[in-house]
């Protein structure tokens, strides 16, 4: 744990650049993603939030999958969200990056239609 709370996605900060290279490379990253969103069925109503998404792949395929939904990444880190940003701009995604703690989220408690929720 970082004295801010959170640990980077691969430990280090100065190897947060090659993150994508090595999911991509070394742990089949698109088969086991590309599995995710299928089970997830994302409808078009629905709001998704991925938590803690690192350099936004997953929450740029969960767009893609469904157009219409409201996908939201969010992540401690703000050098990993600079990328997942870069990355939405880069293929013109309309997706909202937060920065925020998972222990303090940035939407209110208990209130079912003012916050990204993951359902099927
Ligand atoms: C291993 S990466 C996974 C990224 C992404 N979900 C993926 O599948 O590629 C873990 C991410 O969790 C974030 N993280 C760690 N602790 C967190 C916390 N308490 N709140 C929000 N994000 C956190 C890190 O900044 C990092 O980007």
């Amino acid at each position: 744990m970082t004295q801010k709370g959170y640990i980077p996605a691969m430990k280090f900060h100065w190897l947060t650049p090659v993150y994508d290279p090595v999911l991509k490379w070394g742990m089949k990253e698109n088969k086991f993603k590309t599995h995710l969103v299928q089970q997830g069925n994302v409808k078009p109503c629905q709001r998704i939030l991925d938590l803690a998404c690192g350099t936004g792949t997953l929450t740029l395929m969960l767009k893609q999958a469904q157009g219409e939904a409201e996908i939201v990444g969010l992540d401690a880190d703000p050098e990993i969200l600079a990328i997942a940003k870069n990355k939405a701009v880069q293929n013109k995604m309309d997706i909202e990056f937060q920065q925020g703690m998972s222990t303090d989220l940035p939407f209110p408690d208990n209130d079912p239609g003012s916050y990204p929720r993951y359902s099927s």
